[in-house]
């Protein structure tokens, strides 16, 4: 496992309703690791509570990372933890970035972008101008105060390759979703992130015109995850120890339970931290983040998240 960065806090700005934009630098002032458009980085907020970030900024720059952080006011405490009580000067740890979400090679791009889901698509629209790619943002938003960096993005040089949305515009003004996936060159790959509501939109839309599934690709700002189920039973084969999941609990707290931490950064299943490799049994996923092949081979799970269908599972701690 690579070490924790330590970053400090250089700048925090409202840069729309409910959102805060935070630079961080590494604390000794060298350059940070490089990362690749879509990348996202966790940061450890405090004892048991770390949230994933995307990197908003331009992967070029070397010396900062950019993230955006909404305020969930139904959240579990990361958001207004980082709202409130993180403050300029501070040094907090994080992984180095990781990439779920990388652009692929193709023809053109398109990306959809709903609410703070904007961060990583932004940081891919900046790459992609500078590789001089041929690419069109969709950014779709409640309201124009509550869509961030909108002046960034209609004063990029790629100014001409944004199209902004909201709720409160009139119909003729909205995203025409069918008109975007009629009117794609073949071997366009599409890419949306957003809250799951919105993902499933673009992509069963995308799946009325006959596209390569393949080509979409999505990350989900935030889930709704039901982990509710009826108990069953875990045994985990390298500890040689059994614990019951009980109706209301998750796997992860399960085995906080006997005193197993096991390395969790959403809780939600949507950025892959907990997964975990499944000896015998077969998981109800309840997950966002394995591919469907993945959840069909019954050989992984996400633990903060997925349950069983089996009355046991084996798992490989
Ligand atoms: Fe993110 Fe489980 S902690 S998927």
């Amino acid at each position: 496992m690579k070490s924790l960065l330590s970053l400090r806090v250089i700048s925090k700005l409202r840069v729309a309703e409910h959102i805060i934009a935070i630079d961080l630098v590494s604390e000794d002032g060298e350059d940070l690791p490089v990362y690749e458009p879509g990348s996202h980085i966790d940061l450890h907020l405090a004892p048991g509570l770390s949230r994933c970030y995307s990197l908003y900024g331009r992967n070029s720059e070397r010396n900062v990372y950019r993230i955006a952080v909404l305020r969930e006011h139904e959240g579990r405490g990361g958001s207004r933890h980082i709202h409130d009580q993180l403050s300029l000067g501070d040094v907090i740890s994080a992984t180095p970035p990781r990439n779920n979400f990388p652009l692929h090679t193709a023809p053109h791009h398109v990306m959809f972008a709903g609410g703070i889901g904007i961060t990583p698509v932004l940081s891919m629209a900046w790459s992609l101008w500078e590789r001089r790619e041929s690419f069109h943002l969709h950014y779709c938003g409640r309201s124009l105060d509550r869509m961030a960096f909108r002046g960034e993005l209609t004063t990029a040089p790629f100014a001409s390759n944004v199209s902004l949305y909201t709720n409160d515009a009139a119909p003729s003004e909205q995203l025409d979703i069918n008109g975007v996936f009629s009117d794609t060159p073949p071997g366009t790959h599409f890419y949306t992130c957003g809250p799951t509501g919105f993902i499933d939109w673009v992509e069963k839309n995308g799946a009325l015109y006959n596209l390569d599934s393949a080509h979409f690709h999505h990350e989900h700002f935030a889930a709704e995850i039901d982990t509710k189920g009826d108990e069953f039973e875990v045994f985990l084969a390298r500890s040689k120890l059994t614990v019951n999941v009980h109706e209301n609990e998750t796997i992860a707290s399960a085995l906080l339970r006997i005193g197993l931490e096991i390395p969790i950064s959403c809780a939600q299943g949507v950025c892959g931290t907990c997964i975990t490799t499944v000896l015998e049994g077969i998981p109800d996923h309840r997950d966002q983040y394995l591919m469907d092949s993945e959840k069909k081979s019954n050989s992984l799970m996400t633990l903060c998240c997925s349950r069983a269908v089996s009355k046991r599972l084996t798992l490989d701690i």
